[in-house]
């Protein structure tokens, strides 16, 4: 299979992690898993300063997330993909514009132009759109591990989040691949896995 670089993306509590460690389970090539914001000793701190610290300007907040981003793909996504692995990334540029853009309101075209700075003009071959009700969503957060800085944004925020990532989804349906996060874990895994083995091939 040739390297790939494949973004997961969506509401909070929609379940990309899991069907993300599945599908890596699955695949029988050298993958790595990782995310954003997380990765690395820089990711970790950066994620630390993100999502639980108390109150942070939505523009520190959009800086803190492309330092994060800048880091990952230059030292540690880059050369895997150099190195011919499969890069399974749990959320990257596409969470800055629905999040900071669509959620917070700050400009989408300064967010696009910052991205392209950030990943240096890395774009994903695919991108999974995990779509889901935020109030379905925000549920699934609540019980299992308790609410981050950002998931205790008002619903509307969150609304606003889901129709952003179906609105850029519609814009760029050849990287896009749109699912419906109300099916099983294993339904998920299935088409997930099944799209990268015919676009790997
Ligand atoms: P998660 O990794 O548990 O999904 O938490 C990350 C949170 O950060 C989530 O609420 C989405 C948010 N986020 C942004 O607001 N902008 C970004 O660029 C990224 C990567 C995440």
């Amino acid at each position: 299979m040739k390297p790939l670089f494949i973004t997961f993306e969506g509401p909070e509590g929609a379940g990309k992690s899991t069907c993300i460690l599945s599908v890596a389970a699955r695949l029988g090539v050298p993958v790595l898993v990782t995310r954003e914001p997380g990765a690395g000793e820089f990711g970790r701190k950066v994620r630390t300063l993100l999502l639980e610290e108390g109150e942070l300007c939505p523009e520190t907040e959009l800086m803190l997330f492309l330092a994060d981003r800048a880091n990952h793909v230059q030292n540690i996504i880059r050369p895997k993909l150099a190195a011919g692995e499969i890069v399974l990334c749990d959320r990257h540029a596409d969470s800055t514009l629905v999040y900071q853009g669509y959620g917070r309101g700050l400009d989408k075209e300064f967010l696009r132009s910052a991205n392209r700075f950030a990943t240096q003009g890395l774009v994903p071959d695919i991108t999974f759109l995990f779509d889901i009700d935020p109030e379905i969503g925000l549920r699934r957060v609540a019980a299992r591990s308790g609410a981050n800085r950002l998931d205790r944004e008002p619903l509307e925020f969150h609304q606003r989040v889901r129709q952003g990532f179906l609105e850029i989804a519609r814009l760029e349906p050849e990287r896009f691949v749109v699912l419906d996060a109300t099916q099983s874990p294993v339904e998920l895994s299935d088409q997930v896995f099944d799209t990268i083995q015919q676009f790997g091939k």
